[in-house]
């Protein structure tokens, strides 16, 4: 028993060693033509002929975007029995957030603060795709966002390191499964290395200026989370940090990402991202680009056919040496023989697919629910017996909408929209008058229509927000501001006086103070996905309980951008208490509204902060306490804390536990999260929640630019936001 346990955990480093060996055995065969070819990554849609005749001289090894297995597997044949080196080509797709069957956007999916569910539903996805011949996907995105204006802050886990950190986690494990080798796992690609969520005013592929310490602290560790749970490739980011393109900066995937984390996997690069090296001005021109990009780590070039084009030359010239160019290589190979290609080429042809199936709808149902954030609530929710609802608004039967950004493959046949779930639920109680067809719509000819319905009705649904196409990549907007007509519907629905409950659709969070004010209850549920309309209705009628917190903070006013909760504290913080624009007095000196650091118009805080969620039950903390008030350098500080539901339902909170170091060798956040809990309890039960933490919870990059905890106080809060709860204050000794 005891040397079978010793062979099985041998077994990674035999079948390791293996691959070396039958990687060393194919470089010594392959010409550098091949070597350049399996460096070239491909999009395969309209081209399938002139693709074939490349993967025939071997000049590809990887293809996207192919998703029919009948034509994987004739392209899979073709470079497995006619190709020069007889090497499998690696099929690859964003696979951003589900494959037909759509989960919520990765943003909805940080708000259910539940990694296991995010896992559950990277596996979906896998099986999914997997089956149509994909295994190399390109998410999960861990990329930081401080800034809504940002589209693709929709494509990752919000502002926040730690959440972005276990999300990103959760889904390598998922896709990657128990076994990268097994025919339904696909490669994970953690993108887009590194800072992109910086981009400089929110505007996509713009410029970042994060010093290494800000890449350090905030911007890296979720990337290293990834690499550490297995993740098998990297993609490079667009943009230039420090004027230094990501594509090709060596310092920080040579030194940070191969040298000191030990990544072995492929590097590939972001779509034509090679050949913008030269756009950038960073590059004098395309085979300049081809050595900075892989002599900086770059191993793949997706798409800008860049290396097949320019690496024999560069050897012949000596501007790159055949062993860079084995290096990289290596590791497109190492993903292969992983992924089992070279032994199972093929995709089986499913006699029973699972895409789409009741389990599937079953993960998205649930993950929609989850994600959902009860914003506000006046009583109106959840919706007791009704007479009639009216149900309103651009985003209410939107099938294509509520998918999301990055929808390839989803099936907008299937989508359950919410008019559609609450009319087949409830029939004629559910009147359906959309007034605007979509969010941008300023036509306002319907207005006084669904304002009369809405006179007689119990409460009105007014489902609002964004379409998908104003989210994502390229998609940035300057103004948070809801689109459209949608702000002047909701006016005229809530001076009829019947409650309006507001439910938001969007990519991001939308600055909707007046909204949140006129509505009775306000719901925020991203872009949800498949079975979004189930889960709202679910939500709206109580049959579930709203656990979703928010995974970005909610701005006043678009200006308030970048927001977030872990800001640094200045020498001067808001007390809160300062003066809004309109009592400031005419004529008044300088100095009379204090020196601190705020708007005048739109304050210091956020509309909603951080980790903020309601419930239609109440939650209450108590007795908080931990292990000691002093601990030392390698010591574990146990933190326990009663949660109880003292509400009439039963209900999930999130717990949150977030630590402020009080001093250091350089300014700390004035808070930072490390743990998060999910715990569901029964009307009037409690429960102990336990949490533990190291002194490497405590480490942030020194002024020497060196990871450790310093000495001193630190204060720990336990709550149900990021900005209340019960706190403690502790000491790292000498
Ligand atoms: C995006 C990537 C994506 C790639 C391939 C790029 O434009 O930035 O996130 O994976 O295209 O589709």
């Amino acid at each position: 028993m005891k040397r079978l346990f010793f062979i099985f955990l041998l077994c990674p480093v035999f079948c390791a060693a293996q691959h070396e060996t039958r990687i060393d055995s194919l470089l010594g065969r392959m010409t550098l033509h091949e070597k350049a070819g399996q460096l070239n990554q491909l999009d395969g849609r309209g081209t399938i002929d002139q693709l074939k005749e490349l993967i025939r001289r071997g000049e590809l090894g990887s293809v996207m975007n192919v998703m029919d297995p009948v034509m994987v597997n004739e392209l899979q044949r073709i470079a497995c029995e006619e190709s020069p080196a007889r090497i499998p080509l690696v099929f690859a797709r964003d696979v951003v957030h589900g494959f037909k069957t759509m989960l919520p956007i990765p943003l909805g999916q940080a708000a259910t603060f539940d990694p296991e569910l995010v896992k559950q539903g990277a596996r979906m996805a896998a099986a999914e795709a997997t089956e149509h011949g994909i295994r190399w996907s390109f998410a999960p995105m861990a990329d930081i966002s401080r800034d809504a204006r940002w589209g693709r802050i929709a494509e990752g886990f919000g502002e926040d390191t730690y959440l972005n950190a276990v999300m990103a986690a959760a889904v390598v494990e998922g896709y990657q499964g128990k076994e990268l080798a097994d025919p339904s796992s696909m490669a994970a690609c953690v993108k887009h290395f590194v800072g992109y969520g910086a981009a400089e005013g929110g505007r996509d592929y713009n410029a970042t200026h994060l010093t290494e310490r800000q890449m350090r602290e905030f911007y890296l560790p979720p990337f290293h989370e990834a690499v550490q749970a297995g993740c098998a490739s990297v993609m490079t980011a667009f943009n230039d940090n420090d004027g230094i393109p990501c594509t090709a900066n060596r310092f920080l995937l040579h030194d940070v990402l191969r040298g000191e984390w030990g990544f072995d996997g492929v590097v590939v690069s972001d779509w034509g991202a090679v050949g913008e090296l030269v756009t950038h001005g960073y590059a004098g021109d395309r085979a300049d680009a081809a050595v900075k990009a892989l002599t900086a780590g770059t191993d793949m070039d997706m798409s800008s056919k860049i290396y097949i084009e320019n690496i024999e030359k560069l050897v012949a010239s000596g501007r790159l040496t055949e062993a860079e160019v084995d290096a990289a290589v290596r590791r497109v190979l190492r993903l292969k023989m992983r992924l089992g290609l070279f032994d199972n080429p093929y995709t089986e042809i499913a006699a029973r697919s699972v895409t789409g199936g009741d389990a599937h709808l079953a993960v998205a149902r649930k993950a929609a629910e989850e994600s959902v954030v009860l914003l506000a609530n006046r009583g109106t929710l959840p919706l007791g017996n009704f007479k009639k609802i009216v149900v309103a608004g651009p985003l209410a039967d939107a099938p294509h909408d509520q998918l999301g950004t990055w929808t390839m493959d989803g099936d907008t046949a299937q989508t359950r929209t919410p008019a559609r779930v609450l009319k087949a639920r409830y029939g004629k109680r559910v009147e359906f008058i959309p007034a605007l067809r979509y969010s941008r719509d300023r036509d306002t000819s319907d207005f006084a229509r669904v304002a009369a319905a809405a006179a007689g009705a119990d409460a009105v649904i007014l489902f609002l927000g964004e379409e998908a196409i104003l989210t994502g990549e390229a998609h940035s907007l300057a103004g948070l501001e809801l689109q459209g007509a949608q702000t002047a519907l909701l006016e005229r629905l809530a001076a009829t006086g019947t409650p309006v409950v507001a439910v938001f659709m969007a990519g991001r969070p939308l600055a909707i103070p007046r909204e949140c004010t006129l509505s009775s209850a306000v719901l925020y549920a991203w872009h949800p996905g498949t079975m979004g309309g189930e889960a709202i209705a679910d939500i709206l009628t109580g049959k579930a309980n709203p656990s979703g917190k928010l995974p970005a903070s909610f701005p006043r006013m678009s200006g308030q951008s970048p927001l977030y909760y872990n800001h640094s504290s200045t020498g001067r913080p808001a007390s809160g208490k300062e003066k809004p624009i309109e009592q400031i007095p005419v004529n008044a000196r300088q100095s009379v509204l204090g020196h601190s650091s705020y708007y005048l118009d739109a304050g210091s805080k956020p509309l909603f902060p951080f980790g903020f969620g309601l419930s239609y039950t109440t939650f209450e903390l108590g007795g908080l306490t931990l292990s000691a008030d002093s601990i030392s350098q390698n010591d574990t500080l146990r933190v326990s804390v009663t949660l109880r539901n003292t509400g009439r339902r039963e209900g999930t909170q999130a717990l949150q536990l977030y630590v402020r170091d009080h001093g250091g060798s350089v300014t700390r956040p004035v808070k930072e999260l490390k743990r998060i809990a999910r715990v569901t309890l029964a009307p009037g039960a409690s429960e102990r929640v336990e949490f533990t933490l190291t002194t490497a919870d405590l480490a942030f990059w020194g002024a020497d630019m060196r990871l450790r905890a310093e000495p001193g106080k630190f204060t720990l809060t336990v709550g149900m936001d990021s900005q209340s709860g019960l706190s403690a204050p502790f000491s790292l000794a000498e």
